[in-house]
């Protein structure tokens, strides 16, 4: 088992940007789990499955391989041997994603990819059930969060560079939806393990957020 750092919380509190800073700052592995759970919601979009359809969802997921490799010290994640890191990042693949991510056949596949990630490197992972689920023996426990309209104005600056067109109202009303669903499912809700050390990133620059759990490793 090597050493791990969870960090759990919900859609734009700032996780893979900090979680990527600590990687490269400590020589550890980052481990985006929420690029897999989009790798496999591409899937089933491209496939023209129903997000509601978790028949079709249970039956079809065997068919989706996903697997991880490291490029230049980035995350590439593969799907039935495909690179898809271009095309899991649009809002339409993030709320299909959230809701597929309630299924038990998409979670129990995904997790047992992220523990074996963890078996053999020190990594850095984040997501919504890693303290919780994932990963429970964690070495640093962290569970971020920023106030919604913060985080919508985060996401809409990343979506702006990117060159997309979009709203800022939409996408607030996108990630209190995406959270509430997140929160409720049944399965692994996103929720702070009791042991996680709640971070509010609100008023924190990423390079205060990123010195703070760099701090909590012994
Ligand atoms: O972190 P993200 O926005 O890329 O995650 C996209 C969706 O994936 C999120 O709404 C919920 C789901 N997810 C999950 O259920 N469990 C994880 N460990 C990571 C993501």
């Amino acid at each position: 088992m090597g050493y791990s750092i969870a960090i759990d919380g919900p859609a734009g509190a700032g996780k893979s940007t900090v979680a990527k800073m600590i990687a490269k700052r400590k020589g550890f592995i980052y481990v985006d789990t929420g690029a897999m759970y989009r790798a496999m919601a591409l899937y089933f979009l491209e496939e023209g499955i129903g997000a509601d359809d978790k028949e079709k969802i249970r039956e079809s997921a065997k068919n989706a391989d996903i697997t991880i490799s490291y490029e230049n010290g980035e995350q590439v994640v593969w799907l039935n041997g495909r690179n898809v890191n271009g095309l899991i990042r649009t809002e339409q693949v993030g709320n299909m994603t959230s809701a597929v991510s309630v299924n038990k056949a998409v979670r129990e596949k995904l997790v047992e990819l992220q523990q074996a990630l963890a078996q053999k490197e020190n990594v850095v992972m984040d997501g919504r059930d890693i303290g919780t689920c994932v990963l429970p023996d964690a070495d640093v426990k962290v569970y971020l969060t920023a106030d919604s309209r913060v985080r919508a104005k985060r996401r809409y600056e990343e979506l702006l560079a990117k060159g997309s067109d979009c709203d800022l109202d939409e996408i607030e009303k996108d990630i209190i939806e995406r959270d509430y669903r997140d929160m409720h499912r049944e399965l692994s809700p996103l929720k702070q393990a009791d042991d996680a050390t709640l971070l509010d990133t609100s008023d924190m620059s990423i390079e205060q957020v990123a010195d703070a759990i760099i701090g909590m490793c012994g």
